[in-house]
């Protein structure tokens, strides 16, 4: 398996609080994936050391599979990152600002900045100043930027904050297209559950510095499901009636008189009625298990994080 990145035991402490605590990220190349954890957690702290940006009190990143002394300079290439708010020059445009970014690079051919921005969708806008951009044009414009120099992985802490659903969405719509098309690693910090779970493959939940659980999204999914709970008195010839007559198969023979539907959780009474008038005497239809909100607040004991 290739990895982009990982940390062994990454920490950092100021003064007498430990902010990270001993986390192991492991981000395999190709994942879009979601840092997800409350005000506070150590989002922040934990990318801006893999910036470089402040210094760990402990613990090793290891980049692109290099072990993890291998220098940070050259992973660094390899990386585009918003830590952050991205700062701009107001007054001058957005292809501007992208100019001076791609000097101080060192970047030799210019058409790198129009190709960023049409990536992003604000190739229209270029000549527009910076300050007369909204919120959500300027996330993008922090992408563009990032993307510069063509990285392989994209580190972006909270790139959703603050904007808008409809801005929510293209940028998520960007990232998978980033992902998809390109092939670019993104990891993605997120206090909000609902943004990184419609894109993320794989998520790593942070809560008061540990990296609670690190856990691929189809898993996730698994883990946090929910059901229909049947109790009833044959269990077998309902699994057949449910197959034949409503076409469901995603169900689960649970024991005696139980039955677990995974599939079709608003249609209780639809398929009460089908088992009843097939004479299955049905005595209970209950929606069991986890969603994935129930999920992260019973692994965060019952903290608030959507
Ligand atoms: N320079 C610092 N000195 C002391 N404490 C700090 C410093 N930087 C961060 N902290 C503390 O570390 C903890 C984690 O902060 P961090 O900014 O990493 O959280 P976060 O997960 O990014 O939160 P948010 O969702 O609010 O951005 C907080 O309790 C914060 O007060
Ligand atoms: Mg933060």
């Amino acid at each position: 398996m290739d990895f982009c990145l990982r940390t062994l035991n990454l920490s950092k402490r100021y003064g007498e609080k430990a902010v990270v605590r001993e986390i192991n990220l492991n981000v395999r190349t190709g994942d879009i994936y979601g840092f997800l954890g409350q005000n506070g957690a150590g989002k922040t702290t934990t990318l801006r050391m893999l910036m470089g940006l402040i210094r760990p009190s402990a613990g090793e990143i290891e980049w692109f599979g290099a072990g993890p002394h291998s220098g940070r300079a050259r992973a660094l290439e390899r990386i585009g990152a918003i830590i952050e708010y991205p700062g701009f020059y107001l007054n001058l445009s957005a292809a501007e600002n992208l100019e001076i970014h791609r000097r101080l690079m060192g970047m030799g051919n210019k058409e790198c900045i129009d190709e960023v921005l049409s990536t992003v969708g604000l190739l229209d806008a270029k000549q527009q100043k910076v300050k007369n951009y909204s919120l959500g044009m300027k996330q993008r414009l922090g992408i563009a930027r990032a993307l510069l120099h063509h990285p392989e992985l994209l580190i972006l802490d909270e790139p959703t904050n603050g904007l808008d659903p409809v801005g929510i969405k293209e940028v998520r719509q960007l990232f998978l297209e980033l992902a998809k098309q390109r092939g670019i690693t993104i990891l993605i910090s997120s206090h909000l559950l609902s943004e990184i779970e419609l894109v993320a493959t794989r998520i790593g939940i942070i809560h008061q510095g540990k990296l609670l659980e690190e856990i691929d999204y189809a898993e996730l999914r698994k883990k946090a499901r929910q059901y229909l709970e049947i109790k009833l008195d044959n269990e077998q010839r309902a699994a057949y009636l449910l197959e034949q007559k409503l076409g469901m198969g995603d169900y689960l023979v649970a024991g005696p008189g139980l039955l677990y539907l995974y599939e079709g959780l608003e249609q209780s009474a639809k398929v009460n009625f089908t088992l009843a008038s097939n004479g299955i005497g049905v005595r209970e239809i209950v929606l069991s298990g986890d969603s994935l909100e129930d999920y992260f607040l019973k692994i965060t004991g019952g903290a608030e994080l959507v």
